[in-house]
């Protein structure tokens, strides 16, 4: 088998990309950081030297441009996420963006323009670990953002508007970053299973038919703090015992329908000291399903169910719903051209549906919108075992380059 051509570069990128960080040893991209910033000049770098022309949009995405030959032609675009979870692996997100940027580069190498452009973008934000919103930067680019979350604030108290500004972006002129109806032909989003369903099958790629659909929830429950030494157990208003026994009984919840996966990411509980009794406890709420009706239900019962257990405990309770997407559909047409590219690259079709969320689903609102999954070492991801094949890379980037390809052919499905 010959070296793979785009492979070895892609990972080097990737591993360089993946030491852009906020935290000393371990990867911790949040938007509007000075990590955000310092990625996006990497990866400007490399659009640039791919012949792309560069720009940050107002909401602070990074878009490379290649142009086509028909400046006037629906542009197809391409990318993922340039922010990271707390802790992550260096493929989620970056894999799209870099994905996009070779297949580019290689064309850029062949000095071949398509009839029409390619953009390739590092959205701004997709994993919604700074502020109780996502999709931030696949949003303003179709236009759907709501001005409302510019004035939403991460724990320090410091609102996306701010964070905006001092990045260097621009909330007034938001609806700037939004593209028009109509110019995107469609749009791909390169991304890592974060599942174990490709390895299983020993299958380096495969197309998402489907997005499941996610709510994200944060609950306050507010008691008295007070002495752990003096107050006896039967008076206390304990909000971190009442924030224990709601998150058992999510789980319990979620268990019992093999579709819904229910997580509590974060507590927090104040004013946290060993010898005071929690007056008040924080904490997330994710849950997903790829049945809306049912996913929805499940979350009115959960909502339900934790005010009963804060009456009971006579505990103060808030539930604020900060996230609600339905379940994605991808397009059957993208899925097709990536079947296509696919078996013109002798690499077999599968088709699977994603657990995790996506810019694409933002996208899929806008235009047509469909994903290439790249295989996950062991299913891990969120995580920094997070782990790809140079091969596979190598693969995806190849799949990529011909859906180009078949897309510039005159009689090309639109
Ligand atoms: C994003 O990775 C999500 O699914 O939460
Ligand atoms: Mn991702
Ligand atoms: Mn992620």
């Amino acid at each position: 088998m010959s070296a793979p051509a785009f492979g070895p570069e892609l990972m080097a990128r990737l591993d360089e990309l993946g030491r852009i960080s906020g935290d000393q040893d371990r990867l911790n991209r949040q938007p509007f950081t000075p990590a955000h910033h310092a990625a996006i000049d990497r990866v400007a770098a490399w659009m640039q030297e791919a012949g792309m022309a560069t720009r940050v949009d107002p909401i602070g995405n990074l878009i490379g441009r290649y142009q086509g030959l028909d400046s006037a032609a629906p542009v197809l675009l391409i990318g993922s996420h340039i922010d990271s979870v707390v802790d992550a692996g260096r493929y989620d997100g970056p894999l799209g963006i870099l994905t996009g940027v070779a297949a580019v580069q290689a064309l850029h190498d062949a000095g071949v323009h398509l009839p029409f452009a390619v953009d390739v973008v590092a959205f701004c934000d997709e994993e919604g670990v700074r502020f109780p919103t996502t999709f931030l930067g696949s949003k303003a680019i179709c236009g759907t953002l709501d001005p409302a979350v510019l004035e939403l604030r991460d724990k320090e108290g410091i609102s996306v508007a701010q964070a905006l500004t001092a990045f260097g972006g621009d909330p007034a002129r938001l609806a700037e970053a939004a593209y028009a109806p109509g110019s995107i032909r469609a749009f791909l989003e390169v991304h890592i299973e974060q599942g174990p369903l490709l390895e299983a099958e020993e299958r380096p790629l495969g197309i998402v038919t489907a997005i499941q659909g996610q709510s994200r929830l944060a609950v306050v429950l507010d008691g008295m703090a007070g002495h752990a030494g003096t107050v006896p157990m039967a008076h206390r208003r304990d909000a971190l015992a009442g924030a224990a026994e709601a998150i058992l009984a999510v789980e319990r919840r979620c268990a019992a329908s093999p579709d819904l996966v229910g997580t509590v990411g974060r507590i927090d509980a104040q004013p946290g000291a060993v010898n005071v009794i929690p007056g008040r406890a924080m904490f997330t709420l994710d849950v997903r399903a790829p049945n809306d009706t049912l996913r929805k239900a499940a979350v009115d019962e959960i909502v339900q169910t934790i005010q009963r257990i804060a009456a009971s405990r006579g505990l103060g309770c808030t539930i604020g719903r900060e996230h609600d997407q339905p379940a994605t559909s991808c397009a059957p047409r993208v899925q097709r051209w990536l079947a296509q590219a696919l078996r013109g690259e002798g690499v077999p079709v599968k088709y699977l549906s994603s657990g995790a969320g996506h810019d694409t689903m933002a996208m899929a609102e806008f235009c047509p919108a469909g994903m290439l999954f790249v295989r996950c070492k062991a299913g891990i991801s969120h995580n920094p075992l997070e782990s790809i094949a140079v091969e596979d890379a190598d693969a995806a980037v190849r799949v990529v380059l011909r859906v180009l390809h078949d897309l510039a052919q005159p009689e090309a499905s639109r």
